[in-house]
């Protein structure tokens, strides 16, 4: 075997890679203002696979049929998306003609879920290789989130890249919680496009306009979030619920649930969820039920109600 590969045939980008989505645990919105937030990584949410095109000049394509996305990376430089992979694929010194990029995703784009970040950190791999240094793939990342979000604030591609659970306060690294056992949730997306920054601003003209009133309901959401912190750490799994449905509360009285959301979580608790709340910005999106014990009972309420719920495990690690 010939043990050094000609430069000029190189394999420019790994045959596939792939990347977590996330769903915040807890902590939304008060993490905007200083409290802690708890987000999990979703495994397995995006695999990407690349494939040489016959033509080595013709741009890189990425096809995401299930999100129906599907840009070439020369003549789409106007779609966000397309944007955001060219600037990825060129931060990691990757190609950006002569590939054909494929994705199967597991998670719906556009529902606080991750998507995006999914999408970069698997991007970056593809390039970088399984071996890449977490950070630079992180780091790669984020040249892409900047397009879609402008200033995020890194929880999302961090959870992408390292899965399990992070523990993440605005300005600092996230740090890694040791879950005691595993949290079965199911994830409902709610059909209800959201629209994070409205959801953001609406908090702060509340905060503004009241401060006396939600400045106590931020912190007494990052409360929540340490004390399901403490109770993922120490196993304590029945107290989970009652501090998600703790939460949900205190988010809509912030003014970022809304009717569909609201029912949803009734729905979830009365197939037995222990708890259920919103997730993310809120307004749309999805709302998280934690299953007590099976969770087909949640899973065919929600599918009665014409809805595609998402079964996901947290494990401990
Ligand atoms: O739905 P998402 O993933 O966009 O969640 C936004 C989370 C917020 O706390 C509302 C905003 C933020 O930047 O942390």
């Amino acid at each position: 075997m010939n043990a050094r590969m000609p430069a000029d045939r190189r394999p420019t980008l790994f045959a596939s890679a792939n990347a977590c989505g996330k769903v915040i645990l807890v902590g939304e919105h008060a993490v905007v203002h200083g409290q802690p937030a708890l987000a999990a990584g979703l495994a397995g949410a995006l695999e990407l696979t690349a494939t040489r095109t016959p033509d080595p000049g013709a741009p890189v394509r990425v096809a995401i049929p299930a999100w129906d996305l599907d840009v070439d990376l020369r003549g789409d430089l106007e779609h966000p998306v397309a944007q955001a992979c060219a600037e990825v694929l060129s931060h990691c010194d990757g190609p950006l003609t002569g590939w054909q990029i494929a994705g199967a995703p597991t998670i719906p784009a556009r529902a606080g879920l991750g998507s995006s970040a999914a999408l970069t950190v698997a991007l970056a791999r593809l390039a970088l290789g399984p071996d890449a240094d977490p950070e630079e793939v992180i780091a790669a990342s984020m040249v892409g989130e900047r397009v879609f979000h402008g200033e995020p604030s890194g929880v999302d591609s961090a959870v992408a890249t390292y899965g399990g659970v992070l523990r993440f306060v605005r300005g600092r690294p996230p740090e890694p919680i040791r879950v005691a056992a595993p949290l079965r949730l199911v994830i409902i997306p709610s059909g209800v496009p959201r629209n994070t920054a409205d959801q953001v601003a609406r908090v702060r003209h509340n905060l503004e306009r009241w401060p006396r009133v939600a400045r106590p309901m931020l912190d007494a959401i990052g409360a929540t979030t340490d004390a399901f912190q403490d109770a993922l750490v120490g196993g304590h799994t029945e107290r989970l619920g009652e501090l998600m449905n703790f939460a949900h509360h205190l988010l809509a009285g912030l003014g970022v649930s809304s009717p569909v959301l609201d029912e949803l979580c009734h729905r979830a608790r009365a197939a037995g969820a222990a708890g259920a709340k919103l997730t993310g910005a809120g307004g749309g999106g999805c709302i998280i039920a934690l299953a007590n014990e099976a969770t087909d009972p949640i899973v065919a309420s929600m599918r009665a109600r014409g809805l595609d719920p998402l079964v996901v495990e947290v494990q401990p690690c």
